[in-house]
């Protein structure tokens, strides 16, 4: 039996995110828009053009449900990063299937908080967007990884480098701390991919860079960090640099960001290393362990390119949601998921408020006092040497 088109609303459809997850329902056989929400009054007429329903806010949409009176199995919320909790929360018992944007909240507590709730709610299904761990790059290295073909992994590092437009941040809410900042808004994207390969990061060491714009938030970052298997990682993240380093200029995965194919990330092993996205990978193939090291030439393979496929991570994610909303598959990035990711970023947010950056000069000035007190005991060793 044919099964019906899952039909699917987007609160913040007008923005830069729910335009785009409006355009995925679009293309996909498998769904149809249900509604749109967003309190941006030209919503009414870009819903018009798709023939939905419009709402300005998610209590009219969900009276409207709740009443019989628009027919909806799932809902994403592509609304601003402060906004996720509150709406999620109004969305327990409802019964539709939510995909809540990344990040799942700004603070650990908020999201700790609905995890309990949604797990109370039996009768909905919610997953996070972190549509990475749907792109095929990201397949590829956890096929690599799953198989042990880097060895035992030691270290992994990366860059996110990118300028973002002043367009960018006429939006307020980019601008402001606890929504906007190239931690929450960018680098926690890194580190949910990081922690799906890797396992869970424990401890993070950050340093801020200069902040180029007026803004509060962050923009330029180095983390250091270290995963509970003991590997160790280090990513800069900054959104003023003009760059070719980052996910989206070397994957091509965000289609409005011009793509330059450079590889921004290596995961290091003992038998292995290997770059995103070329999947270019260094290794001593057959070699006996005994010639497995530096004396010997490494072999260059790409091998993993096999899973390099033309379609994007959020078309993925939303096949995905699809099956999860028909009880075929189970969220691939639960709550749980995003919450472990919001509290990496929150690490990071408290290492650079209690940052002891000043420990290299801290030294400095021991190495300035140790140098004072040789010249002390010098002249000391002088003035006794006088009175003998
Ligand atoms: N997965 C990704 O790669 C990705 C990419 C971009 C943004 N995001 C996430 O998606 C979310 C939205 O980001 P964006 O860049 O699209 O933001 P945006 O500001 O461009 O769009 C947000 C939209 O929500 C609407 N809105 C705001 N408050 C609302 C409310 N209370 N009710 C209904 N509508 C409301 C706004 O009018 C706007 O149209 C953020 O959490 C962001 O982190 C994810």
């Amino acid at each position: 039996m044919s099964k019906l088109p899952l039909r699917i609303a987007v609160a913040g459809a007008n923005g830069f995110i729910g335009k785009s997850h409006v355009q995925d329902i679009l293309n996909e056989d498998d769904a149809e828009l249900a509604a749109l929400i967003d309190n941006d009054p030209s919503i009414a007429s870009t819903a018009k053009q798709h023939g939905v329903a419009s709402f300005a806010d998610l209590q009219e949409f969900l009276s409207a449900y709740k009443a019989g009176d628009l027919k909806a199995n799932a809902i994403i919320l592509a609304t601003p990063t402060h906004t996720h909790i509150p709406m999620a929360e109004s969305l327990v018992g409802s019964g539709l299937t939510v995909l809540i944007e990344k990040p799942l909240a700004p603070t650990g507590d908020e999201g700790r908080k609905f995890l309990e709730i949604c797990k109370a709610d039996t009768n909905g299904t919610y997953m996070v967007g972190h549509h990475r761990r749907h792109n095929c790059y990201v397949r590829a290295i956890k096929d690599v990884l799953d198989k042990n073909e880097l060895g035992r992994v030691v270290a992994v590092n990366g860059v996110w480098a990118q300028r973002k437009s002043e367009q960018y941040f006429s939006i307020p809410w980019h601008q402001q701390v606890g929504s906007g900042g190239v931690l929450l808004t960018n680098a926690i994207h890194e580190m949910d991919m990081l922690q799906y390969w890797l396992g869970n990061i424990e401890e993070v060491h950050a340093i801020e860079g200069p902040k180029e714009r007026p803004f509060p938030v962050d923009s330029t970052v180095q983390v250091t960090m270290k995963f509970a298997s003991s590997v160790i990682g280090s990513f800069l993240f900054t959104d003023v640099a003009s760059s070719h380093l980052s996910w989206e200029a070397g994957t091509g995965d965000v289609g409005v960001f011009p793509a330059t194919g450079e590889d921004f990330l290596t995961i290091f092993g003992t038998k292995g290393s290997i770059s995103v996205p070329s999947l270019t990978r260094y290794h001593y193939g057959t070699r006996p362990d005994a010639e497995q090291n530096w004396n010997y030439s490494l072999e260059k393979d790409t091998t993993p390119q096999e899973w390099v496929d033309n379609k994007t991570s959020f078309s993925h994610q939303l096949k995905h949601f699809i099956a999860t909303a028909r009880g075929e598959a189970s969220p691939n990035c639960s709550i749980d998921d995003g919450l472990r990711a919001v509290f990496v970023i929150e690490a990071v947010h408290d290492s650079l408020r209690n940052a002891q950056s000043l420990n290299a000069f801290t030294k400095r000035k021991h190495l300035i006092m140790i140098a004072q007190y040789a010249v002390l005991t010098e002249i000391w060793n002088d003035l006794e040497m006088l009175r003998v």
